[in-house]
């Protein structure tokens, strides 16, 4: 009998029922974790060396933190939250993006009160958002972000900036935009919103019925509709810029050239608004461009926000933060890298011949030994022939194998074979960390 239950999700299939993964969730496993923790690695080290501490926030929330704090108008509250009752009946839901976790924790727990500012924190994990899953679009995805929390200098906002860039740089990364725009307050962007919304309500033909739906909720929205923002009307609409006061126009100039002076490249691009409602001032997105230009994608987004600390129960504070999409970030870096990973590897591969040779490895401490040394290692038990055993090495993508048989306990040895090389050693087995080192560098 093979029978569908709920959409593609859950079958009956010979009588035992398949569970399949939720709709825009994915399992992670093999190569593909392997580079993601390699990219997570080289993020984490990346902000430490601009002293920012790891924080750990709950996966879900109470829901009103969202719906109070990312903003009526953006699409994650209206249409995108991952919302739950428990058995309590309390409204919770799967956190959308880190940041309000993050000041809510800092709020909570007094952190502005008891420790220097800046406070400078990173996360990662796993953030949840109702979207409908197509390429660079899921439902569960992972983030690596930053929050600096009471800045007091341009100069901090720009390092947060620098710290995004260097993610990629560090990687050898560069086919990338770093786009940047100043957004100013609320007041400024409220009479921005109004002249969109009377701008766009003479072009309403023209506009898809998404689009349509959003003059009067969120016209900015338009601005970076995938296929309506192309449209000439809608590039000719009014800028923010036309609305800053003296403070916001200074402070946008006052950017530009700490961006120059500080050799940063950036592209002004006056109709990214970001989609969330809680920044102030200025908000940057890094786009990477891939050699087949079409797909470009944004792998970061940030900016500065102001308002969040006081909604939260403190007084306002500035601050600045980032977030990278880790799993479009992993395909940006396969792209630039034809796909390949070199650090797919372990260090070493055993194939004791026999069981005597095994023996004889675990009495010399071969195995604890390199372990010891920050070596990974695994070890071949069928005790095959040779033939074989090299056969089964190949799937475990080794750097080195070290083999030993009759001849090499006999002359109290090992056999070194290098996977790259192939080069062939024999070492002497009572001073084998000395002379593996020597091998591997
Ligand atoms: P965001 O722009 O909503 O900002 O998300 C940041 C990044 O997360 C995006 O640029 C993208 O790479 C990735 N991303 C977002 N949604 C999805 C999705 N459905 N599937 C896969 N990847 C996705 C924030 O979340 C802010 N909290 C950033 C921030 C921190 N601003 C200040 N501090």
């Amino acid at each position: 009998i093979s029978a569908c239950l709920v959409g593609s999700e859950m079958c009956i299939r010979d009588s035992t029922m398949i569970i399949k993964r939720p709709r825009g969730t994915y399992d992670i496993f093999g190569s593909e974790l392997n580079l993601k923790d390699f990219l997570i690695k080289k993020m984490e080290e990346s902000s430490k060396k601009y002293n920012f501490r790891r924080m750990i926030t709950p996966i879900f929330e109470h829901k009103e933190l969202f719906t109070r704090n990312i903003g009526e108008t953006s699409d994650i509250v209206s249409k995108e939250i991952y919302d739950f009752k428990d058995k309590s009946n309390r409204d919770l839901a799967l956190r959308p993006e880190g940041t309000i976790g993050v000041v809510r924790s800092i709020v909570e727990n007094k952190l502005l009160h008891t420790n220097p500012l800046p406070l400078k924190y990173y996360y990662y994990g796993s953030m949840f958002r109702y979207e409908r899953p197509q390429s660079g679009r899921a439902r569960e995805f992972n983030q690596f972000g930053i929050e600096s929390i009471g800045i007091y200098s341009k100069y901090q906002v720009i390092e947060v900036i620098q710290l995004a860039m260097s993610f990629l740089k560090e990687l050898n990364l560069e086919n990338f935009i770093l786009k940047i725009n100043y957004i100013g307050c609320f007041e400024t962007r409220l009479k921005w919103i109004d002249s969109l919304k009377e701008y766009f309500k003479k072009y309403e033909n023209d506009l898809s019925n998404d689009s349509k739906e959003r003059i009067n909720k969120n016209p900015l929205r338009i601005l970076d509709d995938k296929i309506d923002g192309s449209k000439e009307f809608v590039k000719n609409a009014p800028s923010i810029s036309e609305f800053y006061n003296k403070e916001e126009i200074k402070s946008f100039d006052e950017f530009k050239t700490l961006f120059k002076k500080l050799k940063i490249n950036f592209e002004h691009d006056s109709s990214l608004v970001r989609g969330l409602d809680y920044y102030s001032g200025l908000v940057f997105e890094v786009i990477g461009v891939l050699p087949n230009k079409s797909n470009t994608q944004t792998i970061i987004g940030g900016g500065e926000y102001f308002h969040l600390t006081k909604e939260l129960g403190e007084k306002e504070n500035w601050s600045c933060g980032f977030a990278l999409g880790i799993e479009r970030f992993y395909d940006f870096y396969l792209e630039c890298n034809n796909n390949k990973f070199e650090n797919d590897f372990i260090d070493f591969y055993l194939l004791p011949l026999t069981e005597n040779a095994l023996d004889y490895i675990n009495e010399n401490n071969l195995i604890s030994n390199l372990r010891k040394e920050g070596y990974s290692i695994d070890i071949n038990y069928t005790f095959a022939k040779l033939d074989k055993q090299l056969k089964q090495s190949r799937k475990h993508n080794p750097k080195y194998l070290i083999i030993v048989g009759d001849d090499e306990i006999k002359n109290k040895t090992i056999k070194v074979k290098s996977q790259i090389t192939m080069k062939e050693e024999i070492i002497n087995c009572h001073n084998f960390l000395n002379e593996i080192s020597l091998i591997v560098n």
